[in-house]
């Protein structure tokens, strides 16, 4: 069964059929909010609000293994993460989509395995390759389906956040080669292939990184694009679920 993680934004599934609610609680904890079961396109689909709904956690005190396992324990066999981004490359404009092919941990301080040698004992991933090839060629096939304009690959950059960086940490990002910068793509996606989940990251693009222009980021800007892009992202998830 399919699993979206819905971000900044997207905290309830809308015009869908709620078919049931799972339990948050995990071995590891307690996940961001109850893992809603509902009908999409005539699918069984689950999702889960990663900051809680309403909105309350910080990106840092998301306790994404608990996610990852509520998930999995309510029958998620395939992860979807919604992302909203900054566009590091300036051809992005706000509100477009990206589906990253890359990731680079910036975070610290997360808990960002279950390999740990308490909840399970120590072991390697490979992660040459974080997201899921298949996924992404169902989305983008999806995309193509529904008209979505849809960018193929990019270097999605995890910072700790809350705050938003500066124009020289921005600098530095764009010199290691990223595309884009969001404060929750890690250790969700490690997390997920620790669990041998299938995942791959929907991002919305909600304003250009800092230092790209002159003036400052408003979050009034990212809530625009946030209503303009959303929007998009809801069809896509509609094409991309009937076609399952
Ligand atoms: N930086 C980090 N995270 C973000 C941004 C950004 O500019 N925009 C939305 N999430």
């Amino acid at each position: 069964m399919l699993a979206i993680i819905g971000g900044t934004g997207f905290t309830q599934m809308q015009e869908v059929e709620i078919l049931a609610e799972r339990s948050p609680y995990t071995a590891l904890g307690e996940a961001s909010t109850a893992v809603t079961e509902a009908r999409l396109e005539g699918q069984e689909v689950l999702f889960l609000a990663r900051h809680g709904h309403p909105h309350k956690l910080p990106p840092h005190k998301i306790n994404y293994r608990a996610n990852l396992l509520a998930l999995q324990a309510a029958g998620a066999t395939e992860i979807l993460a919604v992302n909203a981004v900054g566009g590091i490359d300036p051809d992005l404009e706000p509100a477009s989509l990206v589906l990253p092919d890359q990731v680079l941990d910036y975070t610290w301080g997360r808990e960002s395995t279950y390999f740990d040698g308490d909840f399970l004992p120590l072991d390697h991933i490979d992660f040459s390759f974080p997201y899921s090839y298949e996924m992404r060629l169902r989305l983008l096939a999806a995309a193509r389906r529904s008209g979505i304009a849809l960018r193929d690959g990019g270097t999605y950059a995890a910072t700790q956040g809350p705050r938003l960086e500066t124009a020289a940490e921005i600098k530095r990002l764009a010199r290691d080669g990223c595309t884009l910068v969001g404060m929750t793509g890690m250790p969700e996606a490690a997390l997920a292939r620790e669990l041998n989940l299938p995942y791959a990251s929907l991002s919305l693009v909600v304003n250009p990184a800092a230092g790209l222009r002159e003036q400052e980021i408003t979050l009034q800007e990212m809530q625009e694009a946030l209503d303009q892009g959303m929007h998009q992202v809801r069809n896509l998830l509609r094409s991309y679920t009937g076609s399952r």
